[in-house]
């Protein structure tokens, strides 16, 4: 299952991001921002109840702190993954953050796992994010690696995927809903989204 999270503000966001002018620092804050805005329709069926903890409005009324039921893992794919989650911590405060190490071997494009650390949490919803979706493969590695360990309530939230990715990852997970914020094309040759926007990791982080 998917959702390709459409949005006037979004698209605006993600063309200043496609542009190969636009400098990191705007690029990073473009990806949280829509990193903020995914969380409406991630989050959008999450249960809340009254908590025992009160307060008063300035109009003299007592509420009940409304909390989220479900406790909330985000996982970032190293590296790139880790430009998201400003953003989504800025909505959902009490998320706690894990990581997941994955790089792809730039011949074979098959994703290599390096690290793996998430805070031990009673039956959390995992949030994997990553910009890209392209081969699928580290978002599928990123998912084995969750679900081995025992975390099997997975989502995945990425900026840009392609179609034949976004298949590899409903047919390998069928449980895992997806989100994204565009379907580009196609990939090329050497396994780059089109028209994408690039090394994403390298423009987060200007490794190039
Ligand atoms: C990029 C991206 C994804 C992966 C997507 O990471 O951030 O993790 O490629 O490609 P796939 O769908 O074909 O697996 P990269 O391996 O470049 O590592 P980095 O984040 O450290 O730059
Ligand atoms: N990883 C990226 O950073 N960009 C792509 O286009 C594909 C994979």
């Amino acid at each position: 299952m998917h959702t390709i999270v459409k949005h006037p503000l979004i698209d605006v966001k993600l063309s200043i991001m496609r542009d190969e002018s636009t400098k990191s620092k705007e690029f990073r804050e473009n990806l949280n921002e829509i990193a903020s805005f995914m969380c409406f329709e991630v989050f959008k069926d999450l249960e809340t109840y009254d908590a025992n903890e009160t307060y008063k409005t300035p109009t003299g009324v007592e509420l009940h702190r409304k909390k989220l039921k479900q406790k909330i893992i985000i996982a970032p794919i190293l590296r790139a993954g880790i430009g998201l989650c400003d953003g989504i911590k800025n909505m959902v405060p009490t998320a706690r953050i894990g990581h997941i190490g994955m790089y792809r071997d730039e011949t074979t494009l098959k994703p290599i796992e390096y690290y793996f650390k998430l805070p031990k949490v009673e039956n959390p919803l995992v949030v994997i994010v990553d910009p890209m979706l392209a081969t699928g493969g580290s978002a599928i590695a990123a998912i084995d690696a969750c679900k081995k360990r025992g975390y099997n309530n997975v989502r995945l939230m990425c900026l840009v995927g392609v179609p034949e990715g976004l298949k590899a990852v409903e047919d390998a997970h069928p449980d895992v809903h997806v989100y994204l914020a565009a379907l580009d094309e196609k990939l090329n040759d050497v396994g780059y989204i089109i028209p994408g926007l690039g090394d994403a990791g390298d423009r987060i982080f200007g490794t190039k």
